[in-house]
């Protein structure tokens, strides 16, 4: 009788242990995919100033650009199956349409190394075409499906 009670106790701990590993390993790959997310509008914020603002250079912007394609590749894997909890607000439906996710981020790539050679042209014109294209079906192609909308 002790024992069983003892056997229980153990296995709880034992559930608790690995619960709040899993927990901590999500934390992790929120944040890594907060950062991701972050520096893309980071570098869209550049692209932003140096078409739409006078701020900075072409080369500015191409750099920017180069940086977002050179980060799309690691879209996938801060999205481990299930990591919808709490505040995010990544959907459900990446992990049933994980093709069309993965496809979603591959195009935004080649959008992204499109502006890349539009900055590097010195094309001011093509370089905010292409800027708004990556805004709009790039980044926006995969928020409009698989993120939650703001405020609603
Ligand atoms: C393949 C899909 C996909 C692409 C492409 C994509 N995103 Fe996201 N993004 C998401 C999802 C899903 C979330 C919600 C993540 C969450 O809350 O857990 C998100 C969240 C964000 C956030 C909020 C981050 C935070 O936690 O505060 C920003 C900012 C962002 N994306 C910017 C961009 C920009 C800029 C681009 C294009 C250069 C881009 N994203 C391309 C899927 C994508």
């Amino acid at each position: 009788m002790r024992r069983g009670w003892l056997g229980f106790a153990a296995l709880g701990l034992l559930t608790l242990g690995i619960g709040g590993a899993v927990a901590a390993e999500k934390e992790g790959v929120y944040k890594e995919r907060e950062t991701l997310m972050k520096g893309f509008g980071k570098q869209m914020t550049i692209v932003k100033g140096v078409v739409a603002e006078n701020k900075g250079t072409l080369t500015d912007a191409e750099a920017a650009a180069k940086e977002i394609a050179a980060r799309a590749d690691h879209i996938p894997s801060v999205f481990p199956q299930g990591t919808n909890q709490g505040e995010s607000e990544a959907l459900p439906v990446i992990w049933q349409q994980w093709d069309e996710f993965e496809a979603k981020a591959r195009n935004m790539q080649s959008l992204a190394a499109k502006l890349a050679s539009a900055a590097g042209s010195g094309d001011k014109q093509a370089t905010l075409a292409a800027f708004g294209e990556l805004g709009k079906n790039g980044c926006g192609g995969c928020h409009e499906t698989f993120r939650k909308k703001k405020s609603s």
